[in-house]
C-alpha cells in the first residue's frame, strides 16, 4: 500500500483496513492478513507501557516500535505517530521528529490537531514527508477536553470539525482519522474530502476503519469501549494457557520424554557439564 494508493482506494469506493501494531510479532500478523495501514501509535503508550495516556510515551519508546515494525511489514504502508511534545514546540523540532520516524522506516507521520497544526503539516509536506491528521477526540489532548468525550456534538462543535478536516486537506495531509465523534459528522466529512477519512468510534461511512490491536485481541482489561469490537479474549486465554503450564511443571508433567535432550543421560551429568 502506498500515500497514493489510499487516495485511489477512496475513489473506487474501496474500504481502507487500518490497525496499530508496536512490534515485530503483530507486524507480521498484520502483514499476514493484507491490513493497509498498520499505525504505531501513541497508544503504545497504554497498550504496552502500561502509562494511563498517551502524554508519556517518548520519541525513544516511539522509534523502537517503529523499528520492530518495519522488520515485519512488506506490504502495509506504515504511519508513525508523533508523540506528545514532538511536534509542538515549533516546527523546526516536528520536523526533526518527523525525518528521525521516516529514517527508521516510516513512510508517514500522523499528528492531531485540525486549523492550529496547518503550518506544521504543510511543513512537513514540503519536506516530503507524509501527514495524516487526526480530529475528533485527540488523546493528547485530554486534559483540554475534560476527558475522552465524544467529540462534534451540537453545530457549532460540527462545523469545527468540518472545518478542521478540510483545513487538513488544504494543508496537504493525505488522510484524516476521525475519532470519537457522531456517525452522521463523520458521513458529512467524508464527502465533503478530496482524501480518505479512517473512523474509530466515527461509524460506518468513513472510507477506512481503525481500532487498537490490544482491543480487537481482548488483549486490554477493564470496560470495552462502545466502538470496539473484540475478535478474540486473548488476555483470558493467555492467563489460561499459563496457568496449565505453571500446573504442568508442579505437578512435574514437563517436560515430557519428547521435550528432552539426550534423555539418557542422568540429570546429575547434563547439570555438571553445562556449568563447565
Ligand atoms: O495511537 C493510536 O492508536 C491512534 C489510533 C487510535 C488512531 O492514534
Amino acid at each position: 500500500m502506498t500515500v497514493p494508493g489510499l487516495r485511489d482506494k477512496k475513489l473506487a469506493r474501496a474500504k481502507i483496513t487500518a490497525l496499530t501494531a508496536y512490534d515485530y510479532p503483530t507486524a507480521l500478523i498484520l502483514e499476514e492478513a493484507g491490513i493497509d495501514v498498520v499505525l504505531v501509535g501513541d497508544s503504545l503508550a497504554n497498550a504496552v507501557l502500561g502509562y494511563d495516556s498517551t502524554l508519556p510515551v517518548t520519541m525513544e519508546e516511539m522509534l523502537v516500535a517503529v523499528r520492530s515494525v518495519r522488520r515485519g511489514l512488506r506490504h502495509s504502508l506504515l504511519v508513525a505517530d508523533m508523540p506528545f511534545g514532538s511536534y509542538q514546540v515549533g516546527e523546526d523540532e516536528a520536523v526533526a521528529s518527523a525525518v528521525r520516524f521516516v529514517k527508521t522506516g516510516a513512510e508517514a507521520v500522523k499528528l492531531e490537531g485540525g486549523r492550529t497544526r496547518t503550518a506544521v503539516v504543510r511543513r512537513l509536506v514540503d519536506s516530503g514527508i507524509p501527514v495524516m491528521g487526526h480530529i475528533g477526540l485527540t488523546p493528547q489532548s485530554v486534559h483540554v477536553m475534560g476527558g475522552y468525550k465524544v467529540q462534534g456534538r451540537g453545530t457549532d462543535a460540527s462545523r469545527a470539525l468540518i472545518e478542521d478536516a478540510l483545513a487538513l486537506e488544504h494543508a496537504g495531509a493525505f488522510a484524516v482519522v476521525l475519532e470519537g465523534i457522531p456517525a452522521p459528522l463523520a458521513g458529512e466529512i467524508t464527502v465533503e474530502l478530496q482524501i480518505p477519512t479512517i473512523g474509530i468510534g466515527a461509524g460506518p461511512h468513513c472510507d477506512g476503519q481503525i481500532l487498537v490491536l490490544a482491543d480487537v485481541l481482548g488483549l486490554t482489561r477493564g470496560k470495552k469501549p462502545k466502538f470496539v469490537r473484540r475478535y478474540l479474549n486473548l488476555h483470558e486465554q493467555a492467563v489460561a494457557a499459563v496457568q496449565a503450564y505453571s500446573s504442568d511443571v508442579l505437578g512435574g508433567t514437563f517436560p515430557a520424554r519428547e521435550e528432552c535432550y539426550d534423555e539418557a543421560v542422568r540429570p546429575e551429568v547434563h547439570r555438571s557439564s553445562s556449568k563447565a
